[in-house]
């Protein structure tokens, strides 16, 4: 049975660009959609923009436009960033469009008549920045306390919605309900504002201040006051009242918030809910502020990061990633693009890009890995349970809003695959036709981790779990409840998967790379010991380094150059042939610990097979071995 399940972000205001902010509200908005999606649920996944109020007059006048245009204008914008952005909203919401306005009138009316709306007096220090009259308490020096500027009085009249008398039911009603606002901290704030009387709550601009707005059905010279209009938002978008997708989704309601919309969300919205005779919604989910340089970031601020600039730059999934794994959701954060770079190098290519790599080149390479595919080990087993607890992990994560924890969870499990692959050492069982089966089954595990990280990584990073899906050949769209291991027994064919998460030096060194390129080639083959052109990390990781300790050495016969090494690699010993006769005698090396190449190609030098090749530096006529500062058993991995 599919549960129903209904996600809104705000609704932004056009008087400005999508920024960071909002990217963050939108993608986590998504990433909780695609999960839920996943699970099988019927998800309907709502954005849209907020577009009447003083605030957007104001701009529309700085723009020189009439505020439909500038409306018409940013709303676009807006639609676009979250197009790019790949956002799987299910609709998009203008409060412009007469299915809203509509809906916002329908509600007043039914207020007036119920006489929930009653025409008053006010008079207080006004902000036409935040569009709210400020109480002397909450003013600073005269001033608004967000944005720092000066309040103007003004006195008015107005209509009034009764706000005040569902004070003690809100609170009641937030006390049985102990989930409606989370995390808890937000909730408290809520419960601590309630112990000071409510007032009731302005619904109204006179059209002699503002004509930008819905007019009120009942008194023309008066437009709804921009949250009253804003919040319904969320029932007038699912076709409230009569509706199918009303009747489904309204009951599952949850909404998506920043701290700074937490008061009309938690206050006003349930109590204009409950004087329609709706039912309040089901959870309010509140997460913290992305600060930009250790200020607050917002767009009357004006050091906003542009949201699609950053995606440009670094690729959606990155920026998804970052986001979603930095911020712990209802904290503040910084954004900083250090930390940024350092998360993309570190989680991303390092762990998940190598992974992959790792993976898809010994999946690609396997020969006939399938026809011989031993059984499962401890090894194995250890693998499927640390995915059993990553997904437990993730799903209680999500059923949270933990965005961050969940993927923590996500990234356990892909730390305990690279240390299997460490652990089994593939490369190795390859080498030796006796451990085939050993091998096939190795191998299994590793595709059958790189299915389940298909599926379970969709939500986060949705364009490289798709390419890790088109890698090992899945092309079934991905359910959670596929996302079990230990099913495989043959090793399906994969295809190599590299370079998902460049590395950001890599990036910003292309540039050196064609460059030199571009020289003429002869340059770099005249003077060997030029520095060679970058290389990915996983390209040196290609190389398998390993401590090994010499046990026997000895002059090749009739080479003045060739020492022949016999050395341990722990659990196996090889013969290496070393161009080292002239600056080592034989039995200097014997008892050395020194580091070989273990898995290069084998060499035939003087009729004699050589099984690696032992690291030394050179500089004029000098050579010199390369050991190691302190002991480390042979077989020991180098990097
Ligand atoms: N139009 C109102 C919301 C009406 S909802 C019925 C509004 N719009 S807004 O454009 O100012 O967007 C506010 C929301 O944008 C925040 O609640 C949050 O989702 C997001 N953010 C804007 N700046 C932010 C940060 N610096 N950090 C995190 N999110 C922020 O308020």
């Amino acid at each position: 049975m599919s549960a129903p399940f209904y996600l809104t972000t705000p609704i932004y205001y056009v008087n400005a660009a999508p920024h960071l902010g909002h990217a963050y509200t939108t993608i986590v908005a998504d990433a909780m959609a695609r999960y839920r999606r996943l699970a099988g649920d019927r998800v309907w996944l709502l954005t849209g923009t907020d577009e009447h109020g003083d605030k957007i007059a104001q701009a529309a006048t700085r723009a020189g436009l009439p505020p439909q245009a500038l409306a018409d204008r940013n709303s676009s914008a807006f639609r676009e960033t979250w197009r790019r952005l790949g956002i799987t909203n299910d609709d998009y919401i203008r409060t412009t469009e007469p299915r809203h306005a509509r809906v916002v009138q329908a509600v007043l009316q039914g207020l007036r008549d119920a006489g929930e709306i009653y025409l008053g007096k006010y008079g207080g220090h006004y902000c036409f920045g935040c569009e709210r009259f400020y109480t002397e308490k909450e003013i600073v020096d005269g001033r608004c306390p967000d944005h720092q500027t000066p309040l103007t009085w003004i006195e008015e009249e107005n209509y009034f919605f009764r706000m005040s008398k569902y004070q003690g039911w809100l609170i009641e009603y937030l006390e049985a309900h102990p989930d409606l606002i989370r995390p808890e901290r937000y909730r408290n704030e809520i419960l601590g504002f309630l112990r000071e009387p409510l007032q009731d709550l302005s619904i109204s601009r006179p059209r002699s201040r503002l004509e930008w707005g819905i007019p009120l059905p009942f008194d023309e010279r008066f437009v709804t006051y921009v949250w009253f209009d804003a919040l319904l938002n969320y029932v007038s978008a699912l076709g409230w009242p009569d509706d199918e997708r009303f009747r489904t989704f309204w009951p599952h309601a949850q909404h998506l918030i920043a701290k700074d919309i937490l008061k009309p969300h938690a206050i006003y919205w349930p109590c204009m809910l409950k004087a329609a005779g709706l039912d309040v919604f089901r959870r309010l989910n509140v997460h913290g502020y992305w600060n930009v340089g250790g200020g607050k970031m917002s767009k009357s601020v004006g050091n906003v990061v542009e949201a699609l600039a950053l995606t440009d730059k670094y690729g959606n999934d990155a920026f998804r990633y970052f986001v979603m794994r930095e911020m712990t959701f209802g904290l503040d954060a910084d954004f900083t693009e250090e930390a940024f770079v350092g998360r993309l190098n570190a989680d991303l290519a390092n762990d998940l890009g190598n992974l992959v790599s790792r993976a898809t080149t010994l999946l690609a390479g396997a020969r006939d890995g399938e026809a011989t595919v031993g059984p499962p080990e401890e090894e194995d087993t250890a693998v499927h349970r640390a995915a059993v607890t990553a997904r437990a992990a993730a799903d209680e994560a999500m059923a949270d809003f933990a965005f961050q924890r969940a993927l923590a969870a996500i990234w356990e499990f892909i730390g305990a695959v690279n240390r299997y692959v460490d652990a089994t050492q593939p490369w190795a069982l390859a080498r030796d036709p006796a451990r085939r089966p050993r091998l096939g089954r190795v191998l299994c595990t590793l595709a059958d981790a790189l299915g389940w990280l298909g599926i379970v990584l969709d939500p986060f990073l949705p364009e490289a779990a798709g390419r890790i899906r088109a890698a090992v050949g899945v092309t079934a769209p991905p359910r959670l409840a596929d996302a079990v291991m230990g099913r495989l027994d043959r090793v399906p064919a994969v295809a190599r998967l590299s370079g998902l998460f460049p590395r950001i030096e890599d990036a910003a060194r292309t540039a050196g790379k064609a460059a030199r390129a571009a020289r003429p080639a002869r340059a770099a083959a005249d003077t060997p010991d030029a520095p060679a052109a970058p290389i990915a990390i996983e390209d040196f990781q290609r190389v398998d380094l390993r401590v090994a300790e010499v046990l026997a050495a000895e002059a090749v016969p009739k080479s003045r150059k060739l020492l022949r090494l016999t050395v341990s690699l722990g659990d196996e010993q090889r013969t290496v042939v070393a161009g080292i006769a002239e600056h080592y005698a034989p039995a200097d090396l014997v008892g050395k610990k020194v580091v070989v190449v273990a898995n290069l190609q084998p060499a035939t030098l003087m009729g004699i097979t050589s099984q690696g090749m032992i690291l030394a530096g050179s500089a004029d006529t000098k050579t010199a071995v390369l050991a190691l500062d302190r002991d480390l058993p042979a077989g020991a991995k180098v990097r």
